[in-house]
């Protein structure tokens, strides 16, 4: 299947400087508003399965509330130990207030 567009929520479900955690296809996703712009990456943890989408955000970092991991919420890399492989990010867009990712194929 080729990538493909998705709504996760609605824009205005993410309050600025929040994180919002949506299921979608069984993958557990972490909406980030930063000043208006949403932002979206896997909500597990890399380090340990901390639930990212319950830490708070600075700036472009989201950090982990289990162990205080860090990671840039643009890109999913890290930018704070302990963990040490990235988090995924998805290509995200705003249409019609929706929220939309495009999910890479394989993701089911
Ligand atoms: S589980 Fe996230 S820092 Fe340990």
């Amino acid at each position: 299947m080729a990538d493909q567009f998705v709504t996760v929520a609605k824009a205005a479900d993410v309050p600025v400087g929040a994180a919002r955690v949506v299921e979608v296809r069984g993958q557990r996703l972490a909406l980030c508003n930063v000043n208006g712009t949403i932002y979206v990456i896997d909500d597990t943890c890399t380090h340990d399965d901390g639930p990212l989408g319950e830490g708070a955000i600075d700036g472009f970092a989201i950090e982990c509330p289990r162990h205080g991991a860090r990671f840039d919420v643009r890109t999913g890399a890290v930018l704070r130990m302990p963990a040490a492989y990235p988090i995924r990010s998805y290509p995200t867009r705003i249409v019609n207030g929706d929220v939309q990712i495009n999910l890479p194929a394989g993701v089911s």
